[in-house]
């Protein structure tokens, strides 16, 4: 069941602020070119997601809780957890956001050890199961090509968390006009859509809808703590709607 926010939020709420084009050599498109410096320099000047901080202001999680952050981008969250003192493991497919974590995360080595794994959300096969306690997949996993990318890496997820562990998932939702134009459904795919990439028009994202994304998480052992929000942001000549969902993994 899905809890719809039909509103423009600000300072972070959705963890995608940022404006369409990022300039400065950046192609301009709504999905940036990941390995560039304007990007990564960007994403490094990002605080904290917000949900993220909330809960760890609220006690839910605490150090020495490791956390899984599959695309961790330039480390804003995994940089906010270790100040606080919880170790992890961040992943992420670009090798200049990778680097950019790895150099951040340098000075917090002794109290919160991280390793910054350079790879993609289904090369998680050598992490042991269920050692993480906090699981971060934000604006991840809508990258997966197809729905058996996209079910690979929540299969990771999924056994990757420990019973009890949160795990906070965002994605883009189907419904996004990313140019003013609806997105088109792969045929033969459940949850594949192009036109996101201004680049390349016909690359797919699987992008779930919030029922959807419910029931592919659930089905994996998790329950939601709240309601699956969505919410949705004005961008230049079109609209881009993001699904926030908040799953903790079940006790067996
Ligand atoms: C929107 S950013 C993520 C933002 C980050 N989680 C945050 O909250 O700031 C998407 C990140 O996912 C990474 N990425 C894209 N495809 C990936 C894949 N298949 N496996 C792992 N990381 C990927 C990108 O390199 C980028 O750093």
């Amino acid at each position: 069941m899905a809890l719809l926010c039909p509103i423009v939020t600000h300072g972070g709420t959705m963890g995608h602020d940022e404006p369409v084009a990022f300039g400065g050599g950046n192609r301009g498109e709504v999905v940036p070119d990941w390995e560039h410096p304007d990007t990564v320099a960007f994403f490094r000047e990002r605080e904290a997601d917000v949900r993220l901080t909330e809960i760890v202001d609220s006690g839910a999680v605490r150090p020495p809780t490791s956390v899984l952050d599959v695309g961790c981008a330039a480390g804003r969250n995994a940089v906010y957890l270790a100040e606080r003192g919880f170790p992890g493991v961040a992943v992420d497919a670009s090798a200049a956001m990778v680097a950019a974590t790895r150099e951040r995360l340098a000075a917090y080595a002794a109290d919160a050890p991280w390793r910054v794994l350079h790879r993609g959300m289904t090369e998680l096969g050598d992490l042991a199961d269920a050692s993480f306690g906090l699981v971060l997949a934000l604006g991840v996993l809508q990258n997966a090509p197809d729905d058996a990318t996209f079910a690979l890496a929540l299969d990771h997820l999924a056994r990757l968390a420990c019973p009890g562990a949160r795990v906070l998932i965002q994605n883009f939702g189907p419904d996004s006009l990313p140019h003013g134009e609806p997105l088109r459904r792969v045929p033969g795919s459940a949850h594949v859509w192009s036109g996101f990439d201004q680049v390349d028009a016909s690359r797919g994202y699987t992008l779930p809808d919030p029922d959807a994304l419910d029931a592919l998480v659930t089905e994996r052992g998790m329950e939601l703590v709240a309601p699956t929000r969505v919410v949705w942001k004005e961008m230049k000549g079109g609209r881009r709607t993001t699904i926030i969902g908040d799953y903790r993994k079940r006790s067996p």
